[in-house]
């Protein structure tokens, strides 16, 4: 419920449904048989998921948070945002992580396949609480568009993947941001998904020249909204609520 009485339900419309043959692996992924709601427990209600005292110095910033010597290549950036409820109000001490490609298109992960070159001096990966304004923010680099095997010769745009995290375990919500202007956006399977035109430009994180750092970083803002008519497509969150 919230604070004017009125509780918003879930639009699943702004969401693809769960079944898109465009997006081949959601053919194995999506559900065969009818969804289950079942009740979360206590300890899934109230179990705590992270300590504030493990956030360390450097883990919002993917520029040094992995590199050896020197910093990470590429594209300098800072993403920031905040994380609001369907009233737009703040949410504070969500835990936000963040994980992308290399400025080349590739990921650290021993799976990955592509053959453009690790960056020895990049991780890939982030975190932080939002302070009592709801805000997050981080120093990166761009990631890269990479080639995946989906269709004959398909990409995906430069992304991050997002993470939010609740006060509980149950509570986690994911979904992935793309950078304005991106003309590969609007060719990506998993993007076009998503029925609505409007739903995709939520996650399209705008150039935000005001808080560009001259003769060192870009600045691009991607707020980050839980439920309600502006709500964030999440991509974990297709059937349920
Ligand atoms: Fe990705």
């Amino acid at each position: 419920m919230t604070d004017n009485g009125q509780y918003f339900q879930r639009d699943r419309t702004w969401h693809p449904p769960a079944f898109t043959p465009s997006y081949k692996t959601s053919v194995l992924r999506s559900p065969q048989q009818p969804l289950i709601s079942l009740e979360n427990t206590l300890s899934e209600m109230t179990g705590p998921v992270f300590g504030h005292s493990k956030i360390g110095p450097l883990d919002n910033d993917l520029i040094r948070n992995y590199a050896q010597t020197g910093e990470a290549i590429g594209q300098r950036m800072i993403v920031y945002g905040r994380v609001l409820d369907e009233n737009a109000r703040p949410v504070p001490g969500a835990l936000v992580e963040f994980w992308q490609a290399n400025a080349g298109g590739r990921y650290r992960h021993k799976k990955e396949t592509y053959l453009a070159a690790i960056d020895p001096n990049f991780g890939g990966c982030g975190r932080m609480i939002t302070d009592e304004e709801g805000r997050y923010w981080f120093r990166t680099i761009k990631p890269g568009a990479y080639p995946w095997p989906n269709g004959v010769n398909d990409w995906r745009p430069a992304h991050i993947h997002f993470s939010i995290f609740g006060h509980a375990f149950a509570q986690r919500l994911i979904t992935q941001c793309y950078f304005e202007g991106d003309p590969m956006i609007w060719q990506d399977p998993i993007a076009m998904t998503v029925p609505d035109k409007a739903a995709v430009e939520q996650l399209i994180a705008a150039l935000d020249r005001q808080n560009t750092l001259p003769m060192d970083s870009l600045a691009y803002k991607f707020d980050i909204v839980l439920r309600g008519r502006r709500s964030t497509m999440f991509e974990n969150r297709m059937e349920g609520n």
